[in-house]
């Protein structure tokens, strides 16, 4: 079993589309372990993307993932990191599949409606970024 770390971002929440893509994760035998809705600051969402930091897009990333409420997500199962990123599609979402997350639901390479993990460290840190040891215990 693999654990990894899911955003829907403020653009599909927005439009209302975190029911279509929880039912997406569960219909794709994912388990949903941990959920959260909030609303991050500008700070948070730098602390979040700081490998990110000295890239021209930056700013432009920390702006559109404050601009509106998120739902986090610790999503497990086996080979998770591959399987939710697979769901998800491509990273630009205009060039993201029909039957993608991203291609569904996502507009650019800015606007693309979800994150995931990308490897094993990436997710440990970034599920320790949003979830304490309490909200994971147990399940
Ligand atoms: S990399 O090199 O694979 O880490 O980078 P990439 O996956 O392409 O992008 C990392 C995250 O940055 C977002 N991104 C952008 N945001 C705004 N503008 C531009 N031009 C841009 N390019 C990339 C991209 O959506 C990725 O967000 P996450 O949340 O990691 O999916």
């Amino acid at each position: 079993m693999q654990r990894t770390f899911a955003v829907i971002k403020p653009d599909a929440v927005a439009a209302g589309h975190q029911g279509n893509i929880i039912a997406a994760i569960q219909e794709s035998g994912l388990k949903v372990v941990a959920l959260k809705t909030l609303h991050l600051t500008e700070a948070q969402a730098k602390g979040f993307y700081h490998v990110h930091a000295e890239r021209p897009f930056f700013g432009d990333l920390v702006k559109f993932m404050t601009e509106g409420p998120i739902v986090a997500m610790v999503l497990e199962g086996e080979n998770g990191i591959k399987r939710w990123r697979d769901l998800m599609g491509p990273t630009n979402a205009a060039e993201a599949p029909a039957d993608t997350l991203r291609g569904r639901f996502g507009t650019n390479i800015e606007r693309n409606a979800t994150h995931g993990s990308d490897a094993v460290e990436t997710a440990a840190f970034e599920i320790g970024y949003f979830f304490n040891g309490l909200e994971l215990a147990g399940l």
